[in-house]
Order: C-alpha cells, then sequence, then structure tokens
C-alpha cells in the first residue's frame, strides 16, 4: 500500500515538473494544465467525454466555482482533490480560455 502512495506520488511529482514549464507562472493555469486537459483540453475546446467548450461557456465565475466543486455527471468534484484556492485560481483561468476565441 505504502509502495503504492509513493509511486502515485512520484508521478504526481512527475507531472508537476512538467505542467509549471508552460504554465508562465499562474497558479489558475498550472491547475488546468494539471487536472482539466484531459477531458477539456490546452484550449478548452477538446469536449472529451461530452465536456461542453469551456471556451464559449456562459458560466459567471460563482457558478464556475461551484460547478468545479461539485462536479457533474461525467465531471468528477474536485473539492475532494484541489484546494478551495486553486479552484477559485482555475475558476478564473478559464476566462483567458475566452479572451483567445
Ligand atoms: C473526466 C473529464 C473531465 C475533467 C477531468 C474535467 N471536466 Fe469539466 N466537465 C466535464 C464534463 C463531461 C462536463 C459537463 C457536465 C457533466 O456532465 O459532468 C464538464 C463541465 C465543466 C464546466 C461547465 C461548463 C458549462 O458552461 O456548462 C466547467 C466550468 C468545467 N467543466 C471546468 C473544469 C475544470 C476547471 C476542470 C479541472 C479542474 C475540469 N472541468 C475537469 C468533464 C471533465
Amino acid at each position: 500500500m505504502n509502495q503504492v502512495l509513493l509511486l502515485i506520488a512520484t508521478v504526481m511529482l512527475a507531472c508537476g515538473s512538467v505542467n509549471s514549464d508552460n504554465s508562465d507562472g499562474n497558479p489558475g493555469k498550472e491547475v488546468y494544465r494539471t487536472y482539466c486537459v484531459a477531458c477539456h483540453g490546452a484550449d478548452g475546446k477538446l469536449k472529451l467525454n461530452e465536456a461542453p467548450d469551456l471556451s464559449r461557456s456562459e458560466m459567471t465565475l460563482e457558478e464556475r466555482i461551484n460547478n468545479i466543486s461539485k462536479g457533474g455527471s461525467m465531471m468528477p468534484a474536485f473539492a475532494e482533490v484541489i484546494s478551495e484556492e486553486q479552484i477559485q485560481a482555475v475558476a478564473v483561468y478559464l476566462d483567458e480560455l475566452k479572451e483567445q476565441d
């Protein structure tokens, strides 16, 4: 069991260092690159597992924070995975995906 946890921690550390390379020092972007790209894609448009196009989301900041915390039918509830500060940061970062549109 401990070995499994150690392995997971090592993999997460390895991923973290890769992700921080392209996060531009933006904590929200770092969270996004670590936890969200798998389904939403770097630009928010991947739509894997029927994820909505985040660059076209019309949710308010508050709604996004709520949605990210609680998750959806396919999306995991991130309140159990990352801190409140990280949820806030990534919710703010989603606005940058819209500006690229
Ligand atoms: C396992 C795939 C998956 C991951 C990982 C994931 N999402 Fe989602 N997301 C979805 C799906 C699918 C939906 C649509 C609601 C549902 O059915 O769960 C969604 C919906 C959303 C919405 C609502 C958009 C709208 O306008 O309806 C937001 C905002 C969002 N995700 C942000 C995030 C953020 C931020 C992260 C990373 C912290 C993330 N998601 C990680 C799959 C994912």
